[in-house]
């Protein structure tokens, strides 16, 4: 099925309890949104399976979770107080501002020019202002007293956090390069953006993993050191297509031209998706070398560095850094699971086909009615799977609509208790349920007994 348009998933993700716009009494808040009951597993779900993938699949990466507001000189050496700026301009008529190279990619539209080849507003076709740089950082203060020294910065990445604690990870944990650090954490960007859902917003969560290698010996060309970036490369593609289950037709991997390569990189490959409205970026590999660590080595006056016992030298060591966007995933978890089928009447069934993995709730008990015979066996059967996977229970509405409820967020597996597991007209009940099965909608009949293990099999990996 062709993804589905965007406010088909906004208009679902806010009725079922994904996703929804922030402070909507207030009018809302320009890129924020909150997460509802179900968006709050979905997202757990992905970053636990990034950190499993990450830390617990292999034994050359562990994790750390650094402080949000830390030294503003971190981000002095990091660049990004100098570098990290977008060029705005505004509309000398409308006086709406925009990021220039937003309008020159044709987010808002195809560019328009005036006769001498000046661009134009995208919204009234006005004369615009001179591009001016605008730092995407969100200054705050430390302290009473507002005064420059105490500004601090709301992180706009994670990797600092690691680049800062590499010397007391390398200590406590007496690794040996190569080796890895994981983080998973909010940053903050001060974005001026078209509105396209969660894809761009102000705060965002972040997987990041910075991976620590002996430094080349020819600095120009960095041979095994690309080669194992190209390695992570691939690993991150397939983690999208196997453990988060996107269709590979609508992921791509494109390396970046070198004028487009961050300040700190000097190779760099997104992963991209085929959004509704184009191919976006979820994720970006990078070859950041040794510029952080040597930048903080300067900087803080404490140099960073990994003692080679081979050459009996300090060395600055380079970093290929995965880091991907949780909540875009999310968006594109929605983009890919979404479809629609005709059911048995020729109406719309709405199916939610997240990998069992992901799936904000794994399991329903459905009593086949509200009946009070039905309840003790049903909640017994709720209590039972409660320890193991979310589960969810539902005796309100027919059972044909529930089914249709559980479709509609995703939910892989319903198991009903009807009157022949209990019994009825003094016949002894057969203490069985059935497990109905989202996408295939097959029923089979399993004694509760052997309950926990059939849903085992049928939950790979939750
Ligand atoms: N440490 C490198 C770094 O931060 P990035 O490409 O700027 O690289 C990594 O960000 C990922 O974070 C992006 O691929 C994207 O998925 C996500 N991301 C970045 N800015 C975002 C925003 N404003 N809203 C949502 N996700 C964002």
């Amino acid at each position: 099925m062709p993804a589905p348009d965007l406010d088909t998933i906004v208009s679902l993700a806010k009725r079922r309890g994904f996703v929804y716009p922030s402070a909507e009494i207030y009018g809302g808040f320009a890129n924020t949104y909150d997460y509802g009951p179900l968006g709050v597993e979905l997202k757990r779900n992905i970053r636990d399976a990034w950190w499993r993938s990450m830390t617990r699949e292999r034994d050359d990466i562990v994790g750390i979770d650094a402080a949000l507001i830390s030294n503003p000189k971190v981000w002095v050496a990091s660049g990004h107080v100098a570098t990290f700026n977008d060029p705005l301009v505004d509309c000398k008529k409308c006086h709406q501002r925009f990021r220039l190279d937003h309008i020159e990619e044709g987010q808002y539209g195809p560019a328009q020019r005036d006769a001498a080849g000046n661009l134009l507003c995208p919204n009234d076709q006005g004369e615009l202002t001179e591009p001016r740089l605008f730092n995407l950082m969100f200054k705050t203060q430390v302290g009473p007293v507002a005064h420059e020294d105490a500004t601090a910065y709301l992180p706009p990445e994670t990797a600092q956090g690691i680049f800062i604690n590499f010397e007391n990870v390398l200590t406590s944990t007496r690794r040996k390069l190569p080796f890895g650090i994981a983080q998973t954490r909010v940053s903050f960007r001060n974005e001026i953006t078209p509105g396209r859902f969660i894809f761009r917003t102000l705060e965002f969560e972040q997987m990041e993993m910075e991976y620590f290698v002996m430094p080349p010996k020819d600095r120009e060309n960095p041979a095994e050191y690309l080669a194992l970036y190209e390695e992570w490369v691939q690993e991150r593609l397939n983690w999208y297509i196997n453990t988060v289950g996107i269709s590979p037709e609508r992921l791509r991997i494109r390396p970046h031209d070198p004028a487009e390569l961050s300040h700190y990189s000097v190779g760099t490959s997104d992963v991209e998706y085929l959004f509704p409205w184009g191919w976006g970026e979820l994720e970006g590999i990078a070859c950041r070398t040794d510029f952080d660590l040597t930048q903080h080595g300067q900087l803080s006056g404490h140099p960073i560095t990994y003692f080679d016992e081979e050459t009996n030298t300090h060395v600055v060591p380079w970093v290929i850094e995965p880091a991907a966007g949780l909540n875009r995933t999310l968006a594109v978890t929605l983009l890919e699971a979404y479809t629609e089928e005709p059911d048995e009447k020729g109406d719309k069934r709405i199916v939610l086909k997240f990998k069992p993995n992901i799936a904000p709730v794994k399991v329903a008990v459905l009593p086949l009615s509200k009946n009070e015979k039905l309840r003790p066996a049903a909640r017994r059967v709720y209590d039972l799977l409660r320890p193991s996977w979310m589960t969810q229970y539902d005796e309100t509405q027919s059972i044909g609509r529930r089914y249709r409820r559980q479709d509609e967020i995703g939910t892989p597996l319903c198991v009903t208790v009807d009157f022949q597991t209990v019994g009825e007209d003094g016949q002894p009940g057969d203490d069985a349920v059935t497990i109905r099965e989202r996408d295939s909608q097959e029923q089979t009949r399993v004694p509760i007994a052997n309950l926990l293990q059939a849903l085992r099999d049928k939950l790979p990996g939750c």
